[in-house]
């Protein structure tokens, strides 16, 4: 079974596919993660996204996709992945339909997860995350108990999460990503989410979503 998470920026793709992969056993590719982990390992690939990343811009397809093709080929692939992040506008959309019927495999499900914008601003804003381990925090809805993680890293907030960005983001999703919940209807792969309730009790409709699709 493979899965796209589609929907605006903190929307909660992120959250659900989390969920999904621990209880499915499937494989979580976010872009997003892997633009992220070129930049602080200051790659080539990452020096060049980060212009685009700090200003809530879609960084160029060729890169993003040089990163996910990598990411495919790795054999923990194979059992089925759920895409988070990808595609992140038409064009890249026809690109991932190439390279499935390339190795014979389709989207069984897309999830579109909405929300009205003031929420996702709030949820951005209000984002962190430990610097050393990744594991999420919510200032609103998961607070850490103190300026350290856990694992004892600091925690901090995302580079792309202030205002600016985010109303970029948000932009930039209504311009170049919105149109694919058109792409996927047409395809009759789409699952509409109302988004803006609690994670556990959105990830129930996926589940029943997931189960009628028979897997
Ligand atoms: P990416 O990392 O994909 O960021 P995004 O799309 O902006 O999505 P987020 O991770 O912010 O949100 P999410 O929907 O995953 O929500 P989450 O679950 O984390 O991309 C970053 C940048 O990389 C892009 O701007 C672009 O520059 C570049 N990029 C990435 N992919 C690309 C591509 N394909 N092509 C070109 N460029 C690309 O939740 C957010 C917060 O809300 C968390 O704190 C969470 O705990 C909380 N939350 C989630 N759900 C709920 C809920 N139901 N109730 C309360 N709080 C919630």
């Amino acid at each position: 079974m493979n899965i796209l998470m589609l929907g605006a920026p903190g929307s909660g793709k992120g959250s659900q596919a989390e969920l999904i992969e621990n209880d499915y056993g499937l494989l979580q590719i976010s872009t997003g993660e892997l633009l992220r982990k070129a930049v602080s390992e200051k790659s080539a690939e990452g020096i060049r996204a980060d212009v685009y990343i700090s200003k809530g811009e879609l960084v160029p397809d060729e890169l993003v996709l040089k990163l996910l093709t990598e990411r495919l080929n790795d054999p923990d692939c194979n059992k089925g992945v759920i895409l988070d992040g990808f595609p992140r506008n038409v064009f890249q959309a026809e690109l991932l339909d190439g390279i499935l019927e390339k190795y014979r495999k389709k989207i069984d499900i897309v999830f579109n997860i909405e929300s009205p914008f003031e929420i996702l601003k709030e949820r951005l804003l209000a984002r962190r995350m430990c610097a050393k381990c990744g594991k999420g925090y919510n200032m609103i809805s998961n607070p850490p108990k103190s300026v350290y993680c856990e694992c004892g890293g600091e925690i901090i907030r995302r580079s792309d999460d202030n205002e600016a960005t985010i109303k970029n983001r948000l932009d930039v999703y209504l311009i170049s990503t919105k149109p694919l919940i058109n792409y996927y209807e047409k395809k009759e792969v789409l699952v509409n989410i109302d988004g803006n309730r609690k994670i556990p009790e959105i990830y129930q409709d996926v589940k029943v979503t997931i189960k009628k699709k028979g897997y």
